[in-house]
């Protein structure tokens, strides 16, 4: 290197070896990984480095640059604990958690596409009649959703299992105020009937923004990007034979929904909830969907 003081004797050329020093022609990391048995970690974490050299390189980082990234990690990682995912919440944020959805939940065209869970699902969701209502409190707009869970020559799938969950009307979820809301509000499984059909009651979900006080929301509104999430409620269909659907189903008139702040939103995600007179005068909504159910892979 020019400028520094060479501890080899004169005449000696010094013969950089990747594997023992951190040059900077890229690829040492990789290239010290590649002597050993490192596996698909190895290789993931090589790609990782490389595209990390290129983008040192690329951006020419500064030293006080580099602690910032160091330091807003950091962050991230002090905000993070068993009920704050402030690293899910950053993959959510950047497109990642959906772009891994994407590659590894590939559906024909036809199926309904498949997107993460999220945060608020709960696995432990209480049974419910097929008809009857999720909401326990009754606040909020009413709703009436009738869907079908069919295979994608439009068979209907009887007895599949459907776990649906959404927030209330002023967009949060019951198991983010277990203080305001009833244990399970707005969430249950229901078993779809001989037809594949299935009903619930329920009220129509507000759109939500994702948390703004923690290092990800900071981080979002510092570049001027957008936290909503406009209205939607969460499917999750299983049925025997078949690929297990999670999902969303979004209200395709909020004002929101073309600005996602996690990419969910998708083309055959968007329903109409409409507006419909209800019993006793009142206007409420109804949404009619099918779920559409991918075969499970043969051999
Ligand atoms: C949700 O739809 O519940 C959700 C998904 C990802 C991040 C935050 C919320
Ligand atoms: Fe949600």
């Amino acid at each position: 290197m020019q400028g520094e003081r060479s501890v080899l004797p004169r005449g000696t050329t010094p013969q950089a070896d990747s594997s023992t020093t951190r040059n900077h022609d890229g690829a040492a990391f990789s290239a010290r990984l590649a002597g050993l048995s490192a596996g698909r970690l190895g290789r993931g974490l090589a790609a990782l480095v490389d595209a990390l050299d290129g983008l040192v390189r690329d951006l020419r980082l500064t030293p006080a640059e580099f602690r910032q990234v160091l330091d807003y990690l950091t962050e991230v990682g002090h905000a993070a604990d068993a009920r704050r995912q402030e690293w899910v919440l950053l993959a959510d944020a950047l497109g990642l958690s959906m772009l891994v959805e994407d590659l590894n939940t590939p559906r024909p065209a036809g199926c309904t596409p498949n997107t993460v869970a999220g945060p608020f699902y709960r696995a432990d969701a209480p049974l419910r009649d097929n008809g009857g209502s999720i909401s326990l409190d009754g606040a909020g707009v009413h709703l009436q959703v009738r869907g079908r869970v069919l295979a994608l020559d439009g068979t209907a799938l009887p007895g599949a299992w459907v776990e649906v969950w959404q927030a209330n009307g002023q967009g949060q979820y019951e198991n983010q105020e277990p203080d305001l809301q009833p244990e399970n509000n707005l969430r249950g499984r229901l078993k779809a009937d001989g037809q594949g059909r299935f009903a619930f009651r329920s009220v129509m979900p507000g759109g939500y923004a994702l948390p703004s006080d923690g290092p990800v929301g900071r981080l979002m509104t510092r570049l001027g990007l957008c936290l909503a999430r406009p209205a939607h409620i969460h499917f999750r269909v299983s049925a025997e034979g078949y690929q297990r659907l999670t999902t969303h189903i979004f209200d395709r008139d909020d004002p929101a929904i073309g600005r996602d702040a996690i990419f969910g939103v998708k083309p055959e995600l968007l329903a109409e909830f409409r507006a419909v007179p209800m019993d006793g005068g009142a206007m409420g909504r109804a949404l009619d969907l099918d779920l559409v159910l991918c075969p499970l892979r043969q051999g």
